[in-house]
């Protein structure tokens, strides 16, 4: 990076720079009707489109600029995304045009000033304002010109900017699965080309250990790798390597912030030295998902002895005054059963374990504080009270982040419900990542101003390779480049246009890029006949679709008729291509279908499905809970009402339950049904008792059906009973649990 001059006590750049072009034309005549784009992503926060363009094949600068980082590194970005051998940017003199660089009167924040006229181009800015500027001036010139055969073209404008929120991050987990150095540069480079500035770097894992460590070797020799049934996966990053990336994310104005996981999500470290758990048993390197029981003893002098000496090399290789240290999920059985664990919470008056879990977090802070460091946690470290300087991470909603900033705590949002980049696209597509705001209502100024930014994260169980990398991120970067830059001043229509013109820059910087919301969603009108209506919002698709035993068809008007159970299967098409991949839903059609249902308990705002007509619409659930087919409920019985309209002959009443027990969701416990003609008097018909699977892992659904009833009823009513919270042996401990059904099928 360029290095900065001191002079008079305030910071001051060295900062004239003279560019030239060799002007061509401005107003070419056979070119009279250029259109200017200027779909800039983050959007600029003021932008001023003047009449005409400036026309040059190269720039030609003064050449006693002080900039010369830079320009260097604007002409690699240009060379490296034209293909082009000869250079574009030359220095000397009779220069016909210039560009001033100033920054003069402007903070030291990234705010910039961008001025393009006829004959010349001008960026104002602090060091890291210019790299912005010449962000925007590159995206001009790649919008406004297909090819670099001719000269190229730029619009007259003037660009005021700066950004809303100071830590506008992207996480990537290396631990689950492994990306290459290149990857890790490829996202460096598209991060700065979309104004973002921090990179999450998930190092450590229960799967994996990712940093070359000297002092204790086992971390990569045994924790770098795990055994799955392919053979031996993983790997880790050199120091050297390490190295390399900060520097090229320096360079990109980019602060890389290392997550080094504790006191949970440490199997990896556990399985390399067992001494360091509560247990001191073997264990192996994960090579599952999900929640795992042995962490960090938090009574043995030991482990925070090995941490700080894996903090010492730690804070040698990251620059940044920021650590994060996880936080999250770490289930507290081995602590309740360990001896020394119930010695330290004796000794230090800690009445439970999520103290014991504050004491660790405070130890480390202590540890890093020596260092000059602060940490950053996941919201979970706020269980109990926390005193040292510490930064929260909001990810189970936006409350962590709140009951931080009310502590007077800098809080950086990441909710699950916006933020989550590896979640399919049917729960969080592009519209859902543009609506999101870190600030959430009822803060005062002060709070709101703690509020640092956000993050998204692509937590990598599911994501295996670039490709996967590339479109899971993206376009849904963008939306999140540009609410983290601009908050609160959004525009859906605007920006989804302006991401039209992103795609084929995309495709030159080998960007896979994924969809940008569901291609069909599948709704059922049911009259006479019952019929599957397509849905989308995304533009300019076209459909086939199959069903039973027809072949593959066009769907015409995007409607089809369908009277019997059974699935539909919709693939799209933009362009001649496939958008996204073929989508199956499972059709019943039974007597309950359209009849109303009334809730004792609601269901929860995140998984509402399709509200109060869900569990009679026809529609099933996948396999993927969020399909937008599932209704959550969240820590209650299940109870709902259904309302038959008339008396009816009863054979059989079904309803699916599902579980995913490291979401939380779980099959109930007791089934109940009952009948009633007035809603008064009810009377039970059967119940399912001992139903739950609670043992079992991975993702099923289970039906339970009530058959053989022979019975009439106008009233129906179905009461499922929760598990209040996971049993004590279970990872998730304590945690309140999930119930989820799809529908109620009446034959
Ligand atoms: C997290 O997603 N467990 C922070
Ligand atoms: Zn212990």
């Amino acid at each position: 990076m360029i290095a900065n001059t001191i002079l008079n006590g305030k910071v001051k750049f060295l900062f004239v720079l003279c560019f030239s072009f060799f002007l061509v034309s401005c107003q070419n005549e056979s070119d009279g009707n250029f259109i200017a784009n200027t779909s800039i992503i983050p959007k600029p926060q003021l932008t001023q489109l003047k009449e005409g363009y400036l026309e040059a094949s190269e720039f030609i600068i003064n050449e006693n600029s002080k900039f010369v980082d830079h320009i260097n590194f604007f002409e690699n970005q240009f060379q490296n995304y034209s293909q082009k051998k000869g250079k574009y940017i030359k220095s000397g003199i009779g220069e016909n045009l210039i560009v001033n660089i100033n920054n003069e009167g402007l903070q030291i924040k990234g705010n910039y000033k961008l001025k393009v006229d006829e004959e010349k181009i001008l960026i104002e800015g602090d060091q890291k304002g210019i790299f912005y500027g010449f962000q925007t001036l590159f995206q001009l010139i790649l919008l406004n010109n297909e090819n670099f055969k001719e000269n190229f073209k730029i619009p007259c404008l003037k660009i005021q900017d700066s950004s809303s929120f100071s830590h506008r991050g992207f996480l990537m987990d290396c631990c689950r699965h492994f990306f290459s150095i290149e990857t890790i540069k490829k996202y460096i480079d598209l991060l700065a080309f979309y104004k973002m500035n921090v990179l999450h770097w998930h190092l450590t894992e229960d799967q994996g250990w990712r940093i070359e460590m000297e002092k204790y070797p086992k971390l990569n020799s045994i924790g770098s790798f795990r055994k799955d049934s392919l053979g031996l996966y993983g790997g880790f990053y050199t120091k050297n390597e390490i190295k390399e990336i900060v520097n090229y994310a320096t360079e990109r104005y980019i602060e890389i912030i290392p997550e080094i996981e504790l006191p949970g999500h440490s199997t990896a470290a556990i399985a390399s030295y067992p001494y360091l758990s509560c247990e001191q048993k073997p264990v192996k390197v994960a090579n599952t998902w999900g929640v795992f029981k042995d962490i960090y003893c938090a009574g043995n002098d030991s482990v925070f002895l090995f941490l700080e000496n894996v903090f010492d090399e730690i804070v040698d290789l990251f620059p940044s005054n920021r650590i994060h240290i996880g936080g999250d999920e770490a289930p507290k059985f081995r602590w309740e059963n360990c001896k020394k664990c119930q010695n330290r919470m004796k000794n230090e008056n800690l009445p439970d374990e999520h103290a014991l879990q504050s004491y660790f977090i405070e130890r480390i802070a202590e540890i890093l504080a020596k260092k000059n460091r602060s940490i950053i946690g996941w919201d979970e470290i706020l269980e109990s009270e926390i005193s040292s300087e510490v930064s929260i991470q909001s990810w189970r909603g936006f409350f962590g982040g709140v009951e931080a900033v009310k502590q007077g705590k800098k809080a950086i949002m990441s909710p699950t419900s916006h933020c989550y980049f590896d979640y399919e696209i049917e729960s969080i597509d592009l519209e859902k990542v543009y609506s999101f705001s870190p600030i959430p209502n009822g803060l005062d100024s002060i709070e709101e101003t703690l509020i640092i930014g956000g993050e998204c994260n692509l937590w990598s169980e599911r994501i295996p390779n670039e490709k996967e990398l590339d479109c899971k991120s993206f376009p849904r970067l963008l939306a999140m480049s540009e609410v983290l830059w601009r908050n609160p001043k959004k525009n859906y229509v605007n920006f989804q246009k302006r991401v039209e013109s992103h795609y084929p820059i995309l495709d030159v910087l080998n960007v896979d890029y994924g969809i940008e919301s569901t291609p069909a969603t599948i709704k059922l009108e049911h009259s006479k006949k019952t019929h599957a209506v397509i849905e989308t919002k995304v533009k300019n698709l076209k459909y086939f679709f199959h069903w039973g035993d027809d072949s593959l068809k066009p769907l015409n008007n995007n409607k089809t008729i369908v009277n019997s159970s059974g699935i539909l299967s919709i693939q799209a098409f933009k362009n001649q291509r496939k958008y996204g991949k073929v989508i199956q839903q499972k059709i019943s059609i039974h007597k309950g279908i359209g009849k109303s249902v009334e809730y004792k308990n609601f269901f929860s705002e995140y998984y509402k499905s399709d509200g109060v007509k869900t569990l009679t619409d026809g529609k099933l659930g996948s396999l993927n809970f969020k399909d937008g087919n599932w209704q959550g409920f969240f820590g209650s019985n299940f109870e709902v009402v259904l309302d038959l309209d008339t008396m009816t002959s009863l054979n059989s009443i079904s309803i699916n339950f599902y579980q995913y027990i490291n979401s939380w969701i779980v099959i109930p416990k007791n089934i109940q049904l009952y009948k009633s003609t007035d809603q008064k008097k009810w009377t039970k018909v059967k119940s399912l008792e001992g139903f739950s699977e609670i043992k079992k892992r991975g993702k099923f659904i289970k039906e339970a059906i009530f058959q053989d009833l022979k019975i009439e009823s106008k009233f129906i009513k179905i009461i499922a009973e929760n598990f209040e919270e996971l049993p004590s042996w279970h990872e998730a401990a304590g945690s309140k649990c999930w119930i989820f059904t799809d529908e109620i099928i009446i034959r």
